[in-house]
């Protein structure tokens, strides 16, 4: 889709995203969208941040007055020490994505967490009392697994191939929540979790990417007929081989891009200090879709 042109002059304010690599970033289209919807005099650009100049590029965009960032790979962690405060979220999970100027430098915020519960709230999925099975242990397991805790999740099982990474974010979450609701596994401990009961599953692995959509970190069926709801954190390709799994064993399952959607509108509200109306976010959603030809 081919953005309308925007209006740049002296009273342009600038957001951007900063990593390594942001060449297929989508956050640009929800956000230059966001701001040509409201009449907001605002860009949004990607800025590819060599490894190691991390600090620069914060140090340099507050110089430059720049309003907000969002950060992603493989900087969620390494930007900490250059940001001045964090949100208590953030701060729980050592990583943020979303860098909100103030008056001494930038506050750090994670709206990967709360895009991803708004993501699931609008498809009537709840975390609160349920028992979930998290699969991935990475950045976004992490961010899911923490999630999870802070909703009052009744028990969450983290499965991962690298167990101790498994048993390190699970570690992690119970101390920060005061918990022992987290539990790590083996990918293939789900089978001494017994029968009859049915669980939320969330697919926070890299498998299962474009282009191996015919991938999925666990194949077996047994595994998808423990499951009433799969939400794969991944949104390309649109049906991942997980969902379909999920679905063929007669569960509903969702993919990433709302995720993606209400991280970025979450951004933005805390850059402008608004709330994005339903109707806009879902708007915005429709306009992601026609981008990836959907
Ligand atoms: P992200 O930031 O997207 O979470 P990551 O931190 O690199 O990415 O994490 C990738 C996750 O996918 C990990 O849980 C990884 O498992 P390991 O911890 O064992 O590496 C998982 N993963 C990637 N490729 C996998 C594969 N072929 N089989 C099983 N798990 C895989």
């Amino acid at each position: 889709m081919q953005q309308e042109e925007q209006r740049i002059d002296g009273h342009t304010r600038v957001c951007g995203l900063i990593g390594n690599p942001v060449e297929h970033t989508m956050s640009p289209i929800i956000h230059n969208t966001l701001a040509k919807k409201e009449g907001r005099n605002l860009i949004y650009v990607p800025f590819h941040v060599e490894n190691g100049r991390v600090g620069e590029a914060v140090k340099g965009a507050f110089a430059l007055n720049v309003l907000g960032l969002n950060v992603t790979v493989p900087y969620k962690s390494e930007v900490l020490e250059h940001l001045d405060g964090m949100d208590g979220m953030a701060e729980k999970i050592g990583a943020v994505n979303t860098l909100v100027r103030t008056d001494k430098g930038y506050k750090g915020y994670n709206t990967d967490v709360t895009g991803l519960y708004r993501a699931m709230c609008s498809e009537g999925i709840r975390l609160e009392g349920e028992e979930i099975l998290i699969l991935g242990a990475g950045g976004a397991a992490r961010a899911a697994a923490f999630l999870c805790a802070s909703k009052g999740a009744k028990k969450v099982y983290i499965l991962n191939r690298t167990a101790e990474k498994a048993g390190g974010v699970a570690e992690e979450v119970n101390r920060a929540f005061r918990t022992e609701c987290v539990r790590a596994m083996r990918m293939g401990d789900y089978k001494n979790l017994g029968t009859g009961r049915k669980y939320l599953a969330i697919q926070a692995t890299s498998v299962g990417l474009y282009p191996d959509k015919e991938k999925a970190v666990i194949m077996e069926r047994e595994f998808y007929e423990m499951i009433h709801t799969g939400f794969d954190l991944i949104y390309k390709p649109f049906r991942t081989k997980f969902m379909s799994m999920v679905q063929e064993a007669g569960g509903q399952a969702f993919h990433g891009l709302k995720m993606l959607l209400y991280q970025g509108i979450e951004a933005y509200e805390l850059w402008n200090g608004i709330a994005v109306p339903e109707e806009d976010a879902l708007a915005l959603y429709r306009t992601l879709l026609e981008y990836m030809g959907i």
